[in-house]
């Protein structure tokens, strides 16, 4: 299989970077790194989720978040729906995408959001349905897709399970998520094949957290399948409070690096994305967690 010439980024890092952020964050600021992270090139931004405050507390300000960005023509935003509560509240800030989130395992899919499979796609099913009706493109998560904290492995016929309702529901594409980063290279290329039985190779992408420093290894090992469409996080952010042990997801910066090097075309200018991190990582104290924005800076310095 020839790996694809071109891939598409969405950055996650202002929904599930700062989601799992104890100190508060302001709007401005999240508004800021959208608009960095637009001007250094990307495409796909997710912005925000429209779930319990009490749960996520650090997204209660969505409203605000998307009422604040300038948005760029050509700039797709996406926020998470885990229910019709959530779509009535999200409709009314004119999202591009909405995304419906579920997960392979039953007991994360019970931590995380607070029902079972089968009852998070009957949830789900109404939210699908208005979107597309509204004109919305709907993109559903699939989380702990090779690992789960709490039932541990994840067989890739779990997968293909929910990949299955979450297309007879009417999802458009989905995110094959390695939650807590403990994905190797064959186990995601099994995830993958499991999914693929219910969507083609240009309604998937790779969600991988980098707890175990694998999603780089992860990343190649779905590009070998032909996959061209990939999640990551600006200064490697992120992390889901109710999965426990997770890190955040693979650092945006890493990614583009390891693309630029393939001669993959992200349409990314490293330098300007390097500078989104910096912006962020100084508001929370503490440097960006990618290797190749920590080499980008040092050779700036030097
Ligand atoms: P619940 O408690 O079962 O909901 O929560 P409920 O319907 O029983 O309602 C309870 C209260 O929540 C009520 O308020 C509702 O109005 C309110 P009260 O009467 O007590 O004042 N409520 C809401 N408020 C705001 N927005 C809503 C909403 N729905 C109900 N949409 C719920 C169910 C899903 C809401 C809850 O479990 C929740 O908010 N979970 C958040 C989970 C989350 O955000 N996790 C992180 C994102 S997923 C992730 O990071 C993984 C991913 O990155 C992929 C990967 O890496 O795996 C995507
Ligand atoms: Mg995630």
């Amino acid at each position: 299989m020839p790996l694809p010439h071109e891939v598409k980024l969405i950055d996650v890092g202002p929904r599930d970077g700062l989601q799992n952020e104890k100190q508060p964050v302001p709007s401005h600021i999240k508004i800021e790194l959208v608009h960095r992270l637009q001007a250094a090139g990307l495409r796909e931004i997710e912005v925000t989720s429209y779930v319990s405050p009490k749960w996520v507390p650090q997204m209660a300000d969505n409203h605000a978040v998307m009422a604040g960005i300038q948005r760029q023509g050509g700039v797709r935003y996406s926020v998470l729906t885990p229910n019709l509560k959530g779509f009535e509240a999200a409709v009314a800030d004119r999202p591009d995408e909405i995304v419906v989130f579920g997960a392979a395992s039953e007991a994360f899919s019970q931590k995380n959001i607070n029902c079972s499979i089968a009852e998070s796609i009957e949830r789900f099913a109404p939210v699908v349905q208005a979107a597309r009706a509204a004109g919305i493109a709907v993109r559903g998560a699939m989380s702990c897709t090779v690992g789960c904290p709490y039932e541990g492995d994840i067989a890739p016929e779990r997968v293909g399970y929910l990949a299955g309702l979450m297309k007879g529901i009417g999802v458009e594409r989905v995110d094959v998520a390695d939650t807590i980063g403990v994905g190797t290279p064959r186990k995601v290329q099994a995830a993958f094949e499991a999914t693929l039985k219910h969507f083609t190779i240009d309604q998937v992408s790779g969600h991988f957290h980098d707890t175990y420093g694998q999603a780089l290894a992860n990343t190649l090992a779905a590009l070998e399948l032909g996959v061209w469409n990939f999640q990551s996080s600006v200064a490697g952010l992120g992390g889901c409070p109710y999965a426990k042990g997770a890190t955040g997801n693979l650092a945006t910066e890493d990614l583009v690096f390891l693309l630029n090097g393939m001669g993959i075309e992200t349409g990314i200018d490293l330098n300007r994305l390097v500078d989104a991190g910096v912006f962020i990582s100084d508001f929370l104290e503490r440097k960006p967690n990618s290797r190749a924005a920590t080499a980008i800076l040092n050779k700036r310095s030097a």
